[in-house]
């Protein structure tokens, strides 16, 4: 059950001139080279923390033991968290859960009123699981969701047995959740030391509510476990599927200008892999004037919706489609209305080879307008699969960084909002950003207001 990356469709023999030239990628091999051997350094030295993570059996050990015999107390595992506290979670879950087997989980990444309280007020909080999920321990949509929710089942449940319904997953050592944790006593998985957010879905943060959704964490982090080990045991840089899928986008996006990567399953199950990878690749790559857009589609609804746009707008897309060889369910094509050409020929196949075709058929539409897609073939969908692509993903996204020189950790693009809001909200220390923010909003010109 390997999965496989069909670069066909990036290369000028299929797309012409918009595409890599054959000699595009050799002529790149000693830099990948150099890159591969500088990863393998910095993994050696500890800083590729997130690469450990299949490998991390003392975490497997906490979340298996946390998630065990859950269904007993609980119907529902609400996850607090936001970013790469959240989408990680949602990407396993979406295409893994199992609420025959697991919990019903939800991911609350919001602090919209209305959604967060009308998902509360709907709740049986006495059969809800809350799972605070904060690598920083102070990002404050998430300590506002929390604070929320401690206070209501405070009052529901009561001062001795609302712990029971807080489990917490931050940094194994700082913190204000961790402080948090250790003053009150909640129950805790740590998330270890350099593994950041986005990095984070084989960590406790994504691992914890896959366990609890009854998804074999096990299976999934074999599955990362072995796609590492083809990407560390290539003999060039060029059979490295993470090293060759970074470096072509990142060619692509600098020398062929495809400024905007579509990353497009054909397989609903996956639209929230779609979404961590939009995440991963943005904050990761988006720095110093840098970067690509990630966009998400879904196929085959996104060919009635933005292929048109793809195929004959500005050429400056590359389409990354996923593709599943078994879907598992099998919906037969009644054999009716075979007069009618249109309809009638549908009859006799299933819905997973119309919706199979139609990713061939997307993928030959675009490249015979130059526009160039590479395709990640998943030979079926499951634990040990999903675990090889979201690794791929992973250290394509570093390797990508370390072709363009950019840092794939740290998002300081990000801080600065972080800190104008909590100026706004009166968070002591950031009074200097209250002000910054107070004279923005009066330097605002009523004409241009309409
Ligand atoms: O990928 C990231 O690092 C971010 O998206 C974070 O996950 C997000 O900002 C939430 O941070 P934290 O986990 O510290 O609450």
């Amino acid at each position: 059950m390997t999965i496989h990356l069909d670069m066909n469709g990036l290369f000028a023999t299929a797309v012409g001139a918009e595409g890599l030239a054959a000699d595009d990628l050799a002529r790149l091999e000693p830099t990948l080279t150099r890159v591969r051997d500088a990863l393998a350094t910095r993994r050696t030295a500890g800083e590729l923390a997130f690469a450990e993570l299949p490998y991390r059996r003392d975490d497997v050990r906490s979340v298996q033991g946390a998630a065990n015999g859950l269904a007993t107390d609980f119907d529902t595992l609400v996850v607090l968290g936001i970013g790469g506290s959240a989408l990680g979670a949602r990407a396993v879950i979406t295409a893994l859960g199992d609420d025959a087997v697991g919990l019903d989980v939800v991911v609350a990444d919001s602090i919209d009123p209305d959604s967060f309280g009308v998902m509360l007020a709907r709740l049986d909080v006495k059969r809800t699981l809350f799972n605070v999920v904060s690598k920083s321990g102070e990002t404050a949509e998430t300590m506002a969701q929390f604070l929320v929710v401690r206070d209501r089942l405070l009052r529901e449940l009561g001062a001795v047995d609302y712990k029971q319904h807080i489990i917490v997953t931050t940094d194994a050592q700082r913190g204000a959740l961790r402080q948090i944790v250790n003053d009150e006593g909640f129950r805790a998985l740590p998330i270890a030391a350099g593994v950041g957010g986005r990095f984070s879905v084989l960590s406790p943060v994504g691992l914890f509510p896959a366990a609890a959704a009854g998804v074999d964490v096990e299976e999934l982090l074999a599955g990362a476990a072995h796609m590492d080990e083809r990407c560390k045991t290539a003999t060039s840089a060029l059979d490295d599927p993470a090293c060759v899928l970074g470096a072509a986008l990142a060619t692509l996006a600098n020398e062929r200008q495809k400024r905007v990567v579509v990353l497009m399953p054909y397989c609903e199950r996956l639209g929230a892999t779609a979404d961590w990878f939009c995440q991963l690749w943005a904050e990761s790559l988006g720095k110093g004037g840098s970067g690509q857009t990630p966009v998400r589609a879904l196929g085959a609804a996104d060919q009635h919706s933005q292929l048109q746009l793809w195929v004959d707008g500005p050429p400056d897309k590359v389409v990354l489609f996923v593709r599943v060889e078994d879907h598992g369910a099998t919906v037969d094509l009644p054999t009716t209305y075979q007069d009618l050409e249109s309809v009638g020929y549908l009859g006799g196949h299933s819905l997973a080879e119309l919706l199979n075709a139609e990713q061939r058929a997307t993928e030959l539409a675009l490249a015979k307008r130059g526009r160039p897609s590479a395709t990640i073939v998943l030979p079926a969908l499951g634990a040990f699969t999903l675990g090889q692509l979201l690794y791929l993903f992973e250290m394509a996204t570093v390797a990508a960084g370390a072709l363009v020189g950019v840092d794939p950790f740290g998002q300081p693009g990000v801080e600065e909002s972080k800190h104008l809001a909590y100026g706004l909200m009166g968070r002591p220390g950031f009074e200097a950003r209250r002000a910054e923010i107070e004279a923005w909003v009066a330097r605002k010109d009523p004409r241009f207001i309409i």
